[in-house]
């Protein structure tokens, strides 16, 4: 019995399935299936049975498989996934009721008031389905509402209905099922960055206006080659502090091919990472890898020369990813208990006012779990404070007080949660910064048409050395002009004066920090004028 010998002493629970362990936690692990395999492959069926307890359908719930022509539904392929999760005692995630993507031709063609009916019909048909189904608890209502900078997404939804199209859609799916969790789901937001803080802003004010948004999906398409998010487990907090329930939707993380085994193992540490972010949230439901074998992945379809982003190979065989996953969700590794080596002293560089960066040289960890990242803290004697974390040995840290000396030192830490010695402390002292609080309020047009246009963003920067707690940004409408809606700021308007004050939840500004605000106006025809001249105080 030479297994024996090597087995970890918990043999029987190490070794028990992804969704064993998830279920411990009370979370969720889960895949995306696609409904070809899953009534053709007994392989692709059996690890989807016995690996996870949550299911989202990666194609089969959107808007051209369930309604193709108008009123005429088909629930051939969702019934599918749905019945095979109700087998298999697995959760449902619906995706996705309102996309730019996969939608009808004959939807993308309607004029305002048509458009807002069918997305009405679409959603009570499509969620009224379910409604009553213990499987089918969440839903992605909508999905990719924003562009890369973090601006609404000019697709025809907005084009045709504006911003309000996605409280309504909320709305319907509320009244469709009084009962599931209602998400909104987007890429690019697994860091704490311009479109992330754009959709916090905008989950923040729709929450305030009472609008049902439940749960907010990361989808964390992720690729070795761009680095980690390593403030993910911080930004998903922020979300779960305005009371949303938060996961990952559609976890995948590609390399540039050929596969080989330094890029696996940086991918296993990724996973590994991304599942920790999870256990540490309490508000984090659980994680949706897309797909979960390399034989079917849209990866390889969609980026060019890039592939392999899941935990099973395409064979059917387990990837480093894979034991990552299982041992992040049990636990860590039960066998690994020697920490990394302590990293190098830290060298600055790059030192401003409010940012430094920091580099020192690599720790290498032996006992096998592989090394997780690092910690950044500041010494301050006995409560010394995290200034940041990496997965890289360098870090930029933003936010710092201007004319301060940080002393500051880096552990390392590693896939079972040992962390290694200290390195050596080093020292630098951030610069002197501007004087006072100076705001400033620079606008953009994002769209114009004949009749109106929308300003957004318009930053609201603290230029100053210190916080301010409050800002107002003053600006004139040419004649004729009449404002027609707002958003995260406090908008009063008196003639052709505008005063727009922060809202309650973008009104503390650092120093050098920013925040945003957005409006619609609407002109008479053929005037092209738009405000200029805006003051902050
Ligand atoms: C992808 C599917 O994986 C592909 O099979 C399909 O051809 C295109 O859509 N963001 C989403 C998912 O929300 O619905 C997308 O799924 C991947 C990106």
């Amino acid at each position: 019995m030479l297994a024996a010998f090597l087995l970890p002493a918990t043999a029987a629970e190490a070794s028990a399935p992804l969704r064993t362990h998830a279920a411990a936690r009370g979370k969720f692990i889960g895949a995306a299936l696609a409904t070809s395999p899953l009534s053709g492959e007994s392989s692709y069926r059996n690890i989807a049975a016995t690996e996870f307890n949550q299911v989202t359908a990666e194609n089969a719930m959107k808007w051209d498989s369930t309604e193709p022509s108008q009123g005429q539904f088909n629930f051939s392929g969702a019934d599918a996934i749905v019945n095979f999760a109700t087998q298999n005692n697995q959760q449902v995630h619906g995706h996705t009721l309102v996309w730019h993507q996969q939608t009808p031709g004959w939807v993308q063609g309607l004029g305002a008031s048509a458009m807002r009916t069918a997305i009405q019909n679409h959603i009570s048909g499509v969620v009224g389905r379910y409604a009553d189904n213990p499987a089918v608890v969440s839903w992605d209502v909508v999905n990719e509402v924003f562009d890369d900078n973090g601006n609404m997404r000019t697709s025809f939804w907005y084009n045709t209905l504006g911003q309000s199209y996605i409280a309504d859609a909320f709305r319907a799916a509320r009244a469709a099922d009084s009962n599931a969790r209602l998400c909104i789901n987007d890429y690019n937001v697994e860091g704490i960055n311009a479109k992330s803080t754009a959709m916090y802003n905008l989950v923040s004010s729709l929450r305030q206006q009472g609008v049902p948004v439940d749960c907010v999906g990361f989808q964390g398409h992720l690729a070795i080659q761009y680095g980690f998010p390593n403030d993910l487990q911080q930004n998903l907090q922020r979300f779960a502090d305005l009371g949303v329930q938060v996961r990952i939707t559609e976890l995948d993380i590609r390399m540039q091919m050929p596969r080989n085994s330094s890029k696996d193992s940086t991918q296993a540490t990724y996973y590994r990472n991304v599942v920790n972010a999870c256990n540490a949230v309490t508000a984090c439901a659980g994680v949706t890898i897309w797909g979960f074998t390399d034989k079917y992945s849209w990866v390889p379809d969609t980026f060019s020369g890039e592939g392999a982003a899941l935990i099973y190979d395409e064979s059917y065989q387990q990837k480093p990813a894979y034991t990552a996953v299982h041992d992040a969700l049990a636990g860590g590794t039960s066998t690994d208990t020697t920490p990394p080596s302590a990293p190098g002293t830290p060298a600055s560089s790059n030192v401003t006012s409010n940012s430094a960066t920091l580099t020192w040289a690599a720790s290498t960890d032996s006992g096998g779990s592989g090394l997780a990242g690092y910690d950044v803290y500041r010494e301050q004697g006995t409560n010394d404070t995290l200034l940041g974390r990496s997965t890289t040995a360098s870090i930029n840290l933003t936010g710092l007080t201007p004319s301060t000396e940080y002393q500051v030192y880096v552990r390392a830490r590693d896939g079972a949660g040992n962390v290694s010695g200290n390195s050596a402390a080093a020292t630098f002292t951030t610069t002197t910064g501007p004087v006072g609080g100076a705001c400033t309020a620079t606008p953009t047009v994002q769209t114009q048409w004949n009749t109106g246009y929308v300003v957004q963003p318009v930053t609201v920067t603290n230029g100053g050395s210190s916080a301010i707690t409050g800002w107002t940004v003053t600006f004139t409408l040419p004649s004729g002009h009449t404002l027609t809606g707002s958003w995260n700021a406090a908008v009063t308007v008196s003639g052709q004066n505008v005063t727009a004050r922060n809202a309650n939840y973008n009104g503390n500004l650092g120093a050098g920090a920013s925040t945003s605000f957005g409006f619609q106006v609407s002109r008479p025809s053929g005037d092209t004028q738009t405000p200029s001249s805006y003051t902050c105080a």
